[in-house]
């Protein structure tokens, strides 16, 4: 038996090309890739403590004992691999809200296969922990590289190609990103039921999952070439067409409000005086802006004047997820 306590950090990231639709749900695989950055200041600390004693997982996110469910499963594979059966204690923690389309299940499933396969005594490539925090969450696989990272929806039965990979480190293209809460609660419909939900019913969803590749491409030469003007056009492409997806299942899914709605046309009005930045928004209400190094100062004060706007965070683009010293 080899295990001992370990811990990881993972930020969180933002998808500037979008996963919506999975292609295998048991395995967890996207129907097609996605692009996204990994942020600097909103990310996942967790511990994972094997005890032998334990009857079964016990899993605390922000100090609240939840159902260990996909942390759980998560945690079955790590231990089949390692060939351990000891039951887990898993604390984890956001420096940001839970559940309100900020990707929690990102940062936490990605710090989540570092800190256990650690516990474990597994000494993991990023591709292989990849692989595992996807099925923990498809968001999470992206989470394990920092900078700007693509992820593949692989064509293997088996999965072993869905995993992601590092595009520019993070320094290379010091983007910004202002996110503005337009509301803290926790969302009505999570990311996966919401496409789940989509991929039924709507549709738009064969057109979304067709027009993928194309934005792949167009948003990987923008990131090779720093065309910020390329990389805006793309990105709200891709979120626009995703909520039309959503849109249009049956009922549709509406994640906006009208906080939403202003901090969006703020957003364009702004980059048509010249500002450098572009909206992006998720499973959720909330209004992610990427901008130019620079300019997130102007931004953040921009949407902090729109009204329904409760908060308004700062960070910039941050590391893969990585060990750090248990607590
Ligand atoms: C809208 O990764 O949360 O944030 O794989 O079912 O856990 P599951 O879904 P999840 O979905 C994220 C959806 C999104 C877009 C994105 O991050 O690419």
């Amino acid at each position: 038996m080899s295990f001992q306590q370990a811990a990881a950090r993972a930020g969180a990231n933002i998808a500037l090309v979008k996963y919506w639709g999975k292609r295998d749900q048991r395995l967890n695989l996207p129907a097609a890739g996605s692009i996204s950055i990994t942020l600097a200041g909103l990310e996942t600390r967790t511990t994972v403590t094997p005890d032998p004693v334990l009857g079964a997982d016990e899993f605390l996110l922000d100090g609240v004992e939840q159902p260990p469910g996909r942390v759980g499963a998560v945690l079955d594979l790590i231990r089949e691999r390692a060939g351990e059966t000891a039951a887990c204690r898993v604390e984890s923690r956001n420096n940001f809200p839970t559940g309100a389309g900020l990707a929690s299940s990102a940062s936490g499933f990605a710090a989540l296969a570092v800190a256990a396969s650690r516990a474990f005594g597994l000494e993991l490539s990023d591709s292989e922990l990849s692989g595992l925090a996807r099925r923990g969450s498809g968001s999470a696989a992206r989470s394990i590289f920092g900078g700007f990272v693509e992820m593949d929806a692989g064509t293997l039965d088996s999965g072993a190609d869905a995993v992601a990979h590092r595009l520019l480190p993070a320094e290379d293209w010091p983007l910004e990103v202002v996110v503005a809460i337009t509301d803290s609660g926790s969302k009505a419909v999570g990311s996966r039921d919401g496409m789940n939900h989509t991929m039924r019913t709507s549709p738009y969803y064969p057109a979304w999952v067709e027009t993928v590749a194309d934005d792949l491409d167009a948003a990987r030469s923008a990131i090779a070439s720093r065309d910020f003007e390329m990389l805006a056009q793309t990105a709200e492409h891709s979120a626009l067409k995703m909520h039309a997806s959503m849109l249009a299942a049956r009922p549709g899914l509406v994640y906006w409000n009208p906080a939403t709605l202003a901090c969006l046309h703020a957003v364009r009005a702004l980059r048509s005086a010249g500002t450098g930045v572009f909206f992006t928004i998720d499973a959720g209400p909330q209004v992610k802006a990427v901008c130019l190094p620079g300019e997130s100062e102007r931004v953040a004060a921009l949407l902090g004047e729109q009204p329904g706007v409760h908060d308004v965070l700062v960070t910039g683009l941050g590391a893969g997820a990585a060990q750090v010293p248990a607590r």
